[in-house]
């Protein structure tokens, strides 16, 4: 009994080891004659292979067998085919900040590395910029910036573009332009059965309002086209104030915010953008405040920052800059901490429309409270302008929050040690309920930071429709629920 017991398992092991080796021969030997010169395939073990993989949180885990760098859209095409033909999930990897749960659940898959489609074109009218499916931000707004543009480009250098725009996405300029997706003009996508599509107000227009809020859903992106702004000379630049609050200042500070929020005529002008973080230099056990006012402008206007200097800031932080500089205060240009790797991090975001002023300081207590291996954890606490976000009707694109004015997320930072994840979640769940306490509303989180334990309801929308919608278009467009990793509707 032993003895065949035994035998069952070597046989198993045995087995495995066979189509594991014969699987990743089979890569290179069936896909890799199919596939443009440029093309890489990258077996663990490589460079390439690490680089590919190594995401932003270390706590998102997706398991490949084997990476595909792909260059054209036939080469997306083709690993898409050979996914299919073998069955093998695949996910594309353009930037690698997703951190959202469900990426843990691809194991052995191929992952399409878009990182080789990175061109952008911008067109004769310069109205329109084609961008290739693999860009980072901060290569689209340095592409722009140099020829005289720019667009709806966000907060950080180092993650992709086209993840954003498929999450609707917030960035500097969608006070005046409208949020990244209220841009996109089309896109050329390449669905879970291969076929390539374009998508525009004109061609499978129930999915161009899908796309723009649901992305991650429907296919991968080889190109879009986006609306590109002139450049003018007296907005080019930005000036930034930071100023940190020890613990006291809290209510202070965000009540000033919230002023700013409420006020009718809110300048287009205007971005908040704040931390909470622990610096023992200033005070051991409780957290401080940075408070960040951008302006696009050469100087804020008195009435924004004399407040905030009454409140006497233990140290400020000043600079004027352009946009492709603005990063730099978020430490989130290129080489910045923000674009690290090597630590694990969970993201709990949280949308609402004013600083939930009475339940800030239960935060603070949590954030005061953490675990040692906890205390690298930051909140982000975002205001961009929203001036044409809100003139934009509201069912004109899946993204559903488009009354909301903030983004609070606590960002779960730690070792890259997966016996912390629990604990991590179980830190970002408490701030998350504080946040929410005592506030007649229900969770809105936004889909591209969110954890993943949300309800479908609080990522794409409360109103029916728009999840009868888009599973609808989900079971039209991916019936075998290829694009299942990124907050998947089911
Ligand atoms: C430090 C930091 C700062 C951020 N700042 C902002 C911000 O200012 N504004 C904002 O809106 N968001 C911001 N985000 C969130 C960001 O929108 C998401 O993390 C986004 O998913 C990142 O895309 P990526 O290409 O870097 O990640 P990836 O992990 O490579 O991709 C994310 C998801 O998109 C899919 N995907 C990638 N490329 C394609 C493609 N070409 N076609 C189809 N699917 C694709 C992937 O398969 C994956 O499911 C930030 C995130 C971080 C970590
Ligand atoms: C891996 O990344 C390093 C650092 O950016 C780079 O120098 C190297 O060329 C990359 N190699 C591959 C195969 O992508
Ligand atoms: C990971 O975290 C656990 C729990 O805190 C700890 O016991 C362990 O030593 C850590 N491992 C490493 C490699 O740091
Ligand atoms: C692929 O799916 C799309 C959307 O459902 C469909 O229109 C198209 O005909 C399919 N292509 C093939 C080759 O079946």
């Amino acid at each position: 009994m032993a003895g065949s017991v035994l035998w069952a398992v070597g046989a198993l092991a045995a087995g495995v080891l066979q189509v594991f080796t014969s699987s990743t021969g089979s890569i290179n030997r069936d896909l890799g004659p199919l596939l443009s010169q440029e093309a890489q395939i990258y077996l663990p073990g490589s460079e390439g292979f690490s680089n590919a993989t190594t995401r932003w949180s270390a706590a998102a885990r997706p398991d490949f067998k084997a990476i595909v760098k792909v260059k054209t859209e036939a080469d997306v095409q083709h690993t898409i085919k050979y996914a299919n033909e073998h069955n093998y999930p695949f996910l594309a990897i353009s930037g690698g900040h997703g951190q959202t749960s469900a990426l843990n659940n691809i194991h052995g898959g191929i992952g399409i590395w878009m990182r080789g489609m990175k061109g952008v074109k911008i067109s004769h009218d310069g109205g329109v910029a084609s961008v290739q499916g693999g860009i980072e931000n901060g290569e689209l707004v340095r592409a722009l910036w140099s020829q005289g543009k720019q667009t709806v480009t966000t907060g950080c250098d180092c993650a992709g573009f086209i993840g954003p725009v498929m999450g609707g996405g917030h960035g500097w300029l969608q006070g005046r332009y409208g949020l990244p997706a209220d841009n996109l003009m089309s896109a050329r996508m390449v669905l879970a059965n291969t076929t390539v599509i374009s998508v525009s107000e004109t061609s499978h227009k129930d999915l161009f309002w899908a796309i723009r809020g649901a992305g991650h859903n429907f296919g991968i992106f080889t190109e879009i086209d986006i609306k590109v702004y002139d450049r003018r000379p007296e907005q080019d630049q930005w000036a930034a104030l930071g100023l940190t609050f020890t613990h006291d200042k809290l209510e202070k500070v965000f009540a000033i915010a919230n002023s700013w929020l409420q006020s009718p005529n809110r300048p287009v002008e205007l971005t908040h953008y704040g931390t909470v973080s622990l610096n023992p230099d200033i005070n051991i056990r409780m957290p401080v405040i940075t408070f960040w006012i951008y302006w696009q402008g050469s100087t804020i206007p008195k009435s924004y920052t004399e407040p905030l200097y009454a409140l006497n800031p233990v140290s400020v932080d000043s600079s004027v800059t352009d946009l492709a500089g603005v990063n730099t205060h978020l430490a989130a240009a290129y080489g910045m901490a923000a674009c690290w790797t090597g630590y694990s991090r969970q993201l709990y975001p949280v949308s609402l429309n004013s600083w939930p002023l009475a339940n800030l300081r239960g935060l603070l207590e949590i954030f005061a409270s953490m675990p040692s291996a906890f205390r690298s954890s930051i909140v982000l606490l975002e205001a961009y302008a929203t001036n044409r976000v809100s003139e934009i009707p509201s069912e004109s694109i899946s993204y559903p929050d488009r009354g909301g004015q903030l983004l609070i997320s606590p960002l779960l930072t730690y070792a890259a040690n997966a016996s912390l994840d629990e604990e991590a979640f179980s830190i970002g769940k408490r701030i998350r309920n504080m946040l929410l306490n005592g506030i007649d509303e229900p969770l809105i989180a936004y889909v591209n930071y969110a954890h993943g334990d949300e309800s479908l309801e609080a990522v794409y929308g409360y109103e029916s429709w728009r999840l009868e919608k888009l599973r609808r278009l989900k079971a039209e467009y991916d019936p075998h629920k290829k694009f299942n990793f990124y907050v998947p509707i089911t």
